[in-house]
């Protein structure tokens, strides 16, 4: 960015200044259960830091118990999402702080103005909001500040980034075949990467959506499209939000915004990193280890889904090669997280060693399926 530029910028919105005053406040916002209807629910409720900013339960549970219908990402490093939520529905973390806490099944305020009426006789943040802002207690500060605390959320230097930066003994041998295959037999790098034909060692995704047969066996389609089509007509983001936490509508993904048929159940396809503590995995939380995740893929899972993503295929992945992957993986481990990583890891090696329910052998060494052709509208 020119200089000039740059100073216009910040001129015109002077609340993206990082400064340490409103990330503390918006820290001290994310911890804040008065934000949610009955004072319970917090963001960390759901995005614990102990475990990489999200809640280890397949689907979040908020306000009086009730579970949604989506799992929750990890917030390290969500600043770098070109668009927030599994299916992309905003742009910002600004826009994105707003909805949960409105949403009824996880803070359900009535309004974002209620929310703010219970933290602005606090005397504290009056302080506080008056050292970020200059001004009082108020929503749109709010969110700023809790927004402005999620882009200090930064993740990186686990062994993997040594291991790419030069320290060729950062990661063992395993971690290292794994790496390969990500990039060329497994085909992982056809999403989790920028590009195509390029390495990504950042973070991971290409910042799009793709369905990869998550869920959508279990839910019948082509109805639910129909009926958000009918109930979002009017493509209003707190009635999309409220779709994709509380009804069955969820499973359409990136359909719920765009409406186009191609959509129906895509996903943004998420950062990598950390992700031994981010379980269970996929949008739905449905997969237990990231065996299971690997079973999925390299039987190149999607049976009868009309709208599964052309690079989906069987991957003929030897057990070994699967461990590779895997080990690769678990090779993206921050250094706060490493000992609950390595607890993790363990884990899941002994639960795949007695259960593996995605497992289909024959299919990942068998032909690529024939795609059924999508039902009528
Ligand atoms: C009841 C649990 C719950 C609470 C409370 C909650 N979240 Fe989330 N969060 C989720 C779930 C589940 C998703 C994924 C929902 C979706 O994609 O539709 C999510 C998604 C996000 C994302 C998008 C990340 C990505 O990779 O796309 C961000 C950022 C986020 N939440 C921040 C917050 C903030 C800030 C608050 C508090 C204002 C908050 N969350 C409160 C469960 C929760
Ligand atoms: C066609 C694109 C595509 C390919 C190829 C692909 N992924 Fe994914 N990946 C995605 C998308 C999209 C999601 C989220 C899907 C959902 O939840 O419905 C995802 C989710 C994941 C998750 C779960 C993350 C979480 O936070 O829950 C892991 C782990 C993962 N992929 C690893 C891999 C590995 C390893 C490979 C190669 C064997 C691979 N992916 C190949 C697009 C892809």
């Amino acid at each position: 960015m020119r200089r000039d530029t740059h100073r216009r910028y910040r001129k015109r919105v002077p609340w993206r200044r990082l400064t340490p005053a409103t990330v503390a406040l918006g820290e001290k916002l994310f911890f804040e259960s008065r934000l949610s209807g009955d004072g319970t629910v917090a963001c960390a409720t759901c995005h614990d830091p102990a475990r990489a900013f999200t809640d280890g339960r397949p689907a979040s549970v908020g306000i009086h118990g009730r579970v949604g219908q989506r799992n929750a990402p990890t917030i390290l490093n969500a600043l770098y999402n070109k668009t927030q939520f599994w299916d992309g529905r905003v742009n910002t973390l600004e826009q994105q702080a707003a909805l949960p806490i409105t949403n009824p099944f996880e803070m359900g305020s009535v309004s974002i103005g209620d929310a703010v009426s219970r933290i602005a006789g606090d005397t504290d943040y009056q302080t506080q909001f008056m050292q970020a802002f200059g001004r009082g207690v108020n929503e749109q500060d709010m969110l700023r500040a809790i927004a402005t605390y999620e882009r200090t959320l930064v993740s990186f230097d686990s062994p993997f980034d040594h291991f790419i930066a030069g320290d060729t003994n950062a990661i063992g041998d395993s971690a290292k075949r794994g790496w390969e295959l990500f990039n060329t037999k497994a085909r992982c790098h056809l999403c989790h990467a920028l590009t195509d034909n390029q390495r990504d060692v950042t973070v991971f995704t290409d910042n799009d959506f793709h369905n990869i047969g998550i869920g959508i066996l279990r839910h019948h389609v082509a109805p639910l499209a129909q009926q958000a089509e009918r109930d979002l007509a009017l493509g209003q983001l707190q009635e999309v939000d409220a779709a994709a936490i509380t009804s069955e509508m969820s499973v359409l993904g990136r359909f719920l915004i765009t409406k186009k048929q191609s959509d129906i159940a895509s996903f943004k396809t998420p950062d990598l990193r950390n992700i031994l503590l981010t379980g269970p995995y996929f949008h739905d939380g449905s997969m237990q280890t990231l065996w299971d995740v690997m079973d999925h893929y390299n039987k190149g899972d999607g049976v009868s889904d009309p709208w599964l993503d052309e690079d989906m295929q069987p991957l003929a992945l030897t057990e070994s090669e699967i461990d590779d992957v895997v080990a690769f993986l678990a090779s993206l481990t921050s250094p706060q997280y490493r000992k609950v990583g390595d607890q993790e890891y363990a884990r899941q090696l002994a639960l795949s060693k007695v259960d593996r329910p995605q497992r289909d052998t024959a299919r990942a060494f068998g032909p690529k399926p024939l795609q059924p052709k999508p039902p009528p509208f």
